[in-house]
């Protein structure tokens, strides 16, 4: 059972029961309060000190919309680079209304943590831009991201309703258009080929979770917390039942951390995508292009297959 070994293992990371045997332990956990499993799977994942994993619910709604439409515009390797009528700003701040409807879909799977500071004291938490005002810079957005909520990793059930556009906002599409390109080429490559590991029946609710959303704010990058949610998020996933977590990725980084889970769980990479290699045809006054111009990314399509693959068994065709 999935939820009892990584439980386990959990806690004996986190050293408070690792003298007893392992059936003491296993009773140990099922009488446990969530909050204190909670607190042993974040010492699993090594979050470094000061931080802590907590589910997103509403109240953060603000404050993941910002970190993703932040760290979109200016820090992505796929579009920082990429020209945008109005500046990256701009850009940030058409982003943050875009990922309104998805954020909230996610947020409401139950599906959705993100890495919080522990002990916030400073001030009221608040995000505190104006999304009127064009001519802030990258670190006056970051200041004004004045709030605990520091990574996120979004999700929710591959089964999950299709949201339109936004009417009144721009759509993800139109602020960022060669994005359906890598989304539309992975899924073709992966589905294209032999593929048995991952070779499945339609999903049902509960077999498939969908990754969309790997952000960490620009003053706490690279100190793990994208990587130890990662590895926190694909436990919990196992615990509630889910055989396997599909992501894509647009950064080094997190290919690094999803194609690498910890044992029990595994991966495969389904598709790669090269943003340099890719021309398409443009306007026809334009001849062939590369919409993605000076990015150089290697996009992926990854399935983790959580507990060893156990649930593949049930869903393989
Ligand atoms: C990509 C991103 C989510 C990484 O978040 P993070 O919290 O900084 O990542 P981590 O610190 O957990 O690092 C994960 C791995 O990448 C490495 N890494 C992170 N930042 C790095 C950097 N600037 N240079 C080199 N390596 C780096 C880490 O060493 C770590 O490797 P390890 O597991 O071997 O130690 C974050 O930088 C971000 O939000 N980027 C912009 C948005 C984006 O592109 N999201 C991805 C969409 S798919």
């Amino acid at each position: 059972m999935p939820s009892l070994e990584v439980g386990v293992r959990a806690l004996e990371s986190a050293k408070c029961i690792k003298s007893k045997p392992v059936q003491r332990r296993c009773d140990v956990l099922r009488a446990m309060p969530p909050s204190r499993i909670a607190m042993a799977y974040a010492e699993f994942a090594r979050l470094p000190d000061g931080y802590e994993i907590r589910q997103l619910t509403r109240e953060h709604l603000k404050w993941v919309r910002a970190i993703v439409g932040h760290t979109m515009s200016f820090d992505s390797p796929l579009w920082r680079d990429a020209p945008y009528e109005g500046g990256a700003t701009q850009r940030a701040y058409d982003m943050y209304h875009a990922m309104k409807p998805s954020s909230k879909q996610c947020i409401d799977s139950g599906l959705s943590y993100g890495v919080f500071i522990k002990d916030w004291t400073k001030s009221e938490a608040k995000l505190r831009w104006n999304v009127e005002d064009p001519s802030c810079t990258r670190d006056d957005l970051l200041k004004q991201m004045d709030f605990p909520l520091v990574s996120v990793a979004m999700s929710k059930d591959l089964t999950a309703d299709k949201l339109g556009p936004r009417k009144k906002f721009k759509s993800w599409a139109e602020i960022v258009p060669p994005h359906g390109t890598i989304s539309r080429e992975l899924k073709r490559k992966d589905e294209s080929r032999q593929n048995r590991e991952v070779k499945h029946q339609t999903p049902q609710a509960g077999d498939v979770v969908r990754r969309s959303g790997t952000h960490t704010h620009g003053d706490h990058a690279g100190k793990g917390l994208a990587r130890a949610l990662a590895h926190f998020v694909m436990d919990r996933m196992a615990e509630k039942g889910y055989g396997k977590i599909l992501i894509h990725t647009g950064d080094a980084h997190v290919h690094k951390v999803w194609a690498n889970p910890p044992a029990p769980h595994t991966a495969v990479v389904g598709a790669v995508f090269e943003t340099a290699n890719h021309i398409e045809a443009g306007p026809e006054t334009e001849g062939k292009h590369n919409p993605f111009g000076r990015a150089d990314v290697t996009c992926s399509r990854i399935w983790v297959l959580l507990g060893e693959g156990r649930k593949i068994e049930k869903t393989s065709g």
